[in-house]
């Protein structure tokens, strides 16, 4: 299956899975748990904006550090600037954060509140280089659009 079929069916499996749940912990669970098996990746979760850092919240993979202050790493930078970010190569991203010695490459996605603010980042690592393209960029983006519509409108 290619990669934009693949994606198609995961959005509307997670739209499914979260839809009509009032739980934003689980509902977040359940999606790094959905994404993480399908797609195989080292590392699927969320940081969530908490006194003015990103923590740790729902994941599947390798144990990761708890917070990341605002501009730091890879996370902090998305959260910074509001953006996604793309990266093929760790190692070329000044300041990015090993949690684990073994990722590769890194896409992170920005999360928002019904008030449009940054409430948090989807991570995702591979244990391989240029894991991650505008295709992954364009569908990530599109399921945290749903994971906005569904958990985190009221977060703040
Ligand atoms: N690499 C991230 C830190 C989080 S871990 O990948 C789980 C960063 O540079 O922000």
């Amino acid at each position: 299956m290619d990669k934009n079929e693949t994606y198609r069916m995961l959005a509307l499996q997670v739209e499914s899975l979260i839809q009509g749940e009032n739980n934003p912990t689980g509902q977040l669970a359940n999606v790094a748990a959905i994404l993480h098996e399908t797609m195989r990746w080292w590392w699927t979760g969320f940081y969530l904006v908490r006194d003015d850092e990103l923590q740790l919240g729902p994941f599947q993979g390798p144990v990761a550090c708890y917070s990341i202050k605002c501009g730091r790493g890879v996370c902090g930078t998305a959260w910074q600037h509001d953006r996604t970010i793309v990266v093929p190569d760790v190692e070329q991203f000044p300041g990015h954060i090993a949690c684990s010695s073994l990722s590769r490459s890194e896409i992170v996605v920005p999360l928002h509140n019904g008030q449009g603010a940054v409430v948090g980042v989807l991570d995702i690592d591979s244990k391989e280089l240029s894991t991650f393209d505008d295709v992954d960029a364009r569908w990530l983006e599109e399921i945290a659009r749903i994971i906005e519509r569904h958990a985190l409108k009221t977060q703040n």
